[in-house]
């Protein structure tokens, strides 16, 4: 069948350690247990689609990963979610990416990733992925692979007549030639910050509407400013949309962004109104901060309506 979504990105091996507090430059801290749990940002978004999408929602990963056992792991981990791995390429002169993650006693992260594979995802391997975008509704994209890659692969979305969803994360410099071929970008607040070059700051629903028209003056039509436990604010062309968050006891925030961008897809691909969407993926992201762990905390589906119906 047909993928309807596609998620074009990273996969990672993550290795996670629940500590007290973050360790400052310098300090070792002592941690409880650790646990390796599948992760990437781009796998994430594929497993939450996966989990999260209806009978009308098909799934493809496009990635690189090493040959090594976690590899298999992270793919058979996907598959598990009902996602498409067949544009899952693994490469012989890295190992499969990991992520190295702390986790304090309020749910905040620290995480540095040793990309491997993902950096051999090069801008040659766009041919081969066009067949996948061809009838997609969306492609997903993030910035854990090659930026050169992903341009190419947003532009020939886009010419496949596909819709681009980008989740600038990590955050890293791109230019207008970049973000024009994006049609929903969804930034948390630093993200934003970064792309406009100002100062990180918090952002409140109230500052949320100038910032995003600042953003949107950069290429895309639709964007999405992610605000944590405040929700999200969405400028879709003219019109402004401030969705509320639904606050939960945080226990960790890795892939809250992820489950976000996956479940805001599934939904416009369904037909959502932008509306019921963006209420769709906070909710997702919210039932994600409340466990550990990247892809073992996406929901499923009837979880997030059962979340929605009680609030
Ligand atoms: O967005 C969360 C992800 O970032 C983690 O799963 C980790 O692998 C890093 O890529």
């Amino acid at each position: 069948m047909k993928p309807s979504l596609v998620v074009v990105g990273s996969l990672n091996m993550d290795f996670v350690v629940q500590v007290e507090h973050l360790p400052a430059p310098g300090e070792t801290v002592l941690g409880r247990d650790f646990q390796m749990i599948p992760g990437g940002k781009g796998a994430n978004q594929a497993c939450a689609a996966g989990k999260l999408g209806g009978p009308a929602v098909s799934v493809r990963m496009a990635g690189r990963v090493g040959y090594d056992l976690f590899a298999d792991h992270l793919k058979a981990s996907l598959s598990a979610a009902g996602v498409d791995v067949t544009a899952v390429h693994a490469t012989k002169s890295q190992p499969t990416g990991v992520a190295l993650i702390w986790v304090d006693r309020s749910g905040q992260n620290s995480i540095v990733v040793a990309s491997g594979a993902n950096h051999a995802l090069l801008p040659n391997d766009v041919g081969a992925m066009r067949q996948s975008f061809r009838g997609a509704r969306f492609v997903l994209f993030q910035l854990e692979t090659p930026l050169d890659t992903v341009e190419l692969a947003l532009v020939a979305a886009r010419e496949e007549g596909a819709r681009t969803i980008l989740d600038p994360a990590p955050a890293r410099p791109l230019s207008r030639e970049f973000l024009a071929a994006v049609d929903i970008l969804t930034p948390n607040e630093s993200e934003a910050c970064h792309l406009l070059g100002r100062p990180v700051t918090r952002v409140s629903q109230a500052d949320a509407p100038a910032l995003a028209r600042d953003l949107q003056a950069l290429g895309p039509r639709t964007v999405i400013l992610k605000l944590g436990e405040q929700g999200c604010f969405c400028l879709d062309g003219e019109r402004g949309i401030q969705a509320r968050g639904f606050p939960v006891e945080a226990r960790d925030t890795t892939a809250a962004g992820d489950t976000f961008n996956a479940s805001l897809a599934v939904a416009l691909t369904e037909g959502k109104p932008m509306e019921e969407a963006l209420r769709f993926a906070n909710g997702a992201a919210a039932i994600s901060v409340t466990r550990l762990g990247a892809q073992a905390s996406v929901p499923s589906r009837r979880e997030v309506e059962e979340f929605l119906l009680s609030r």
